[in-house]
């Protein structure tokens, strides 16, 4: 039951991010009274799994947690655990449900311990019914287009004895301007359109993160310039197919037109961007690239399979030939760039014959890093219902073969560097030796040298004296 609010209903504000900003204040009041009662400050620990958008979520759930005065823990200590979950693949829902399980002591022994749960995998209607049957113990569940209303759920929450579910089907809202809390200082995400249009067969995002909204030019660069303003210089423009950004805008514009415009602000030094949908990647696009001074010389660019046969039933809308045209168009263009890709294997019929074109793409463009999947049937899309689900042990041959693959020409890719010196920013100090730090360079390759925690944030020259594999160690020049 959801018990009285402690002030007028009249007084809660309409308009977002307003309303948001007021329900900031009364949960910051309840926390005090909470803290006050326990001796200590409240906690929490936000565990994100999945990609790049859903770490940018994180990063504004954080932002409102430390604004209401929790303080970070870790998982097993901390006073309030939030899962933000991914369900892009079946494996990803059973570590959740493990991690869960997990936690059902602690919510025992700690009696202000609160659990909730947000992210893509709450939009399917039969993970809710799951939790409300085996999981009676998480007290908020709320999905991917309500998460701007964290404030104002936190609130029900806290004055609920009862799981607070808030889940929205679609959304048409965009709602800027809430607290963030960065994970980095130097480097930052920064969303510049949510959801998806493309529905590839076997993909489920579409379902769970909606259709696409493209956020206004104006406020992606007003957030980027507030973000060099606090210190950024390196930042991700994040959208699940950006190369279709702004098509649905009131006045549309090109994302080659947004990259423009973000090129301009002053004190930026590097532009990255992801994903990229080969189908939607414009000769316009490749020009810019090719005349920019910021944007780095790494492009992901998902292939999913290298059969024209199977990217069809993917419905990609490229063929194999085109992806390969593309990919020579933009290394003629921009010198000097490196790829990495996405790939899916034992997807619904592939035959031997189409993992074997699939090894040869891999070959031709000879990536520098591949994420590699297992094809995962996600029911209610389109390949879960496809015949010829492939058998399990011919997915784990081809995919250990695969991986031999696309090893041994990444770190032929890498190695390639050797002996060369660039420009890398310092990101962070070694986990295996504190006296080396680590960067990154244009290209995303990965140095470590002797550098202390000064450096971090820093751009350097770094000479690449010995390769790894798929990293190097170097020394500043
Ligand atoms: N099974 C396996 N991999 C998938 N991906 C998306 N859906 C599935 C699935 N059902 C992969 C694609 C995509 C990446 C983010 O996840 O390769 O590019
Ligand atoms: Fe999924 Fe395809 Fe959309 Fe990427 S482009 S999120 S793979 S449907």
């Amino acid at each position: 039951m959801i018990n009285k609010f402690d002030f007028d209903e009249g007084k809660i504000p309409s308009i977002e991010p307003d309303r948001q900003y007021f329900f900031i204040e009364e949960v910051k009041k309840k926390i005090k009274n909470i803290e006050s009662d326990i001796g200590h400050p409240l906690t929490y620990c936000v565990t994100t799994f999945g990609c790049q958008m859903n770490a940018r979520d994180s990063e504004k759930l954080e932002g409102i947690l430390k604004e209401v005065g929790f303080v970070k823990e870790s998982e097993e200590a901390a006073d309030f655990v939030i899962f933000n979950t991914c369900t892009v693949r079946e494996n990803a829902n059973d570590k959740l449900y493990g991690r869960l399980g997990r936690l059902k002591s602690s919510k025992k022994t700690n009696p202000h311990k609160m659990i909730a749960l947000c992210g893509c995998m709450m939009q399917e209607p039969s993970v809710i019914e799951k939790i409300k049957q085996s999981y009676h113990y998480v007290d908020l569940i709320f999905g991917t287009h309500n998460i701007y209303k964290f404030a104002e759920l936190l609130y029900y929450s806290l004055i609920s004895d009862r799981v607070v579910i808030d889940i929205l089907k679609d959304t048409d809202k965009i709602v800027e301007n809430l607290p963030v809390e960065r994970k980095y200082p130097f480097k930052s995400g920064v969303n510049i359109m949510f959801g998806c249009n493309n529905f590839c067969s076997y993909c489920i995002v579409p379902y769970v993160r909606g259709r696409e909204r493209s956020r206004e030019p104006e406020a992606i660069i007003k957030e980027i310039k507030s973000l060099v303003a606090d210190g950024v210089t390196e930042i991700m423009l994040l959208g699940q197919n950006v190369n279709s950004y702004g098509k649905n805008l009131d006045n549309p514009i090109t994302f080659a037109k947004l990259l423009e415009e973000v090129e301009k602000v002053e004190g930026l030094k590097r532009i990255r961007f992801m994903t990229s949908h080969p189908k939607d990647l414009s000769d316009e696009l490749i020009e810019v690239m090719s005349k920019s001074k910021k944007i780095c010389k790494q492009l992901h660019l998902p292939v999913q399979s290298g059969s024209d046969n199977i990217l069809k039933k993917m419905n990609r809308h490229y063929s194999k030939e085109s992806y390969l045209e593309l990919v020579s168009k933009l290394r003629k263009k921009v010198p000097d760039i490196e790829f990495t890709t996405d790939i899916i294997v034992g997807f619904p019929g592939e035959t031997e014959e189409d993992f074997l074109e699939t090894l040869d793409l891999i070959k031709k463009v000879r990536y520098i890093s591949v994420f590699t999947f297992i094809y995962s049937k996600r029911t209610g899309t389109p390949a879960a219902t496809m015949e010829n689900q492939v058998d399990e042990d011919i997915i784990k041959d081809r995919f250990n073969r695969l991986l031999k693959e696309v090893s041994q020409i990444g770190n032929e890719e890498t190695c390639k560097y050797q002996g060369k010196t660039y420009e890398a920013l310092v990101e962070g100090i070694s986990e295996h030796d504190p006296s080396l730090a680590s960067g990154r360079l244009s290209n995303n390759v990965l140095v470590h040298f002797k550098g202390n925690s000064e450096l971090i944030g820093q751009y350097v020259n770094v000479s690449l004296d010995e390769c790894k594999g798929f990293y190097f160690m170097g020394s500043l020049v």
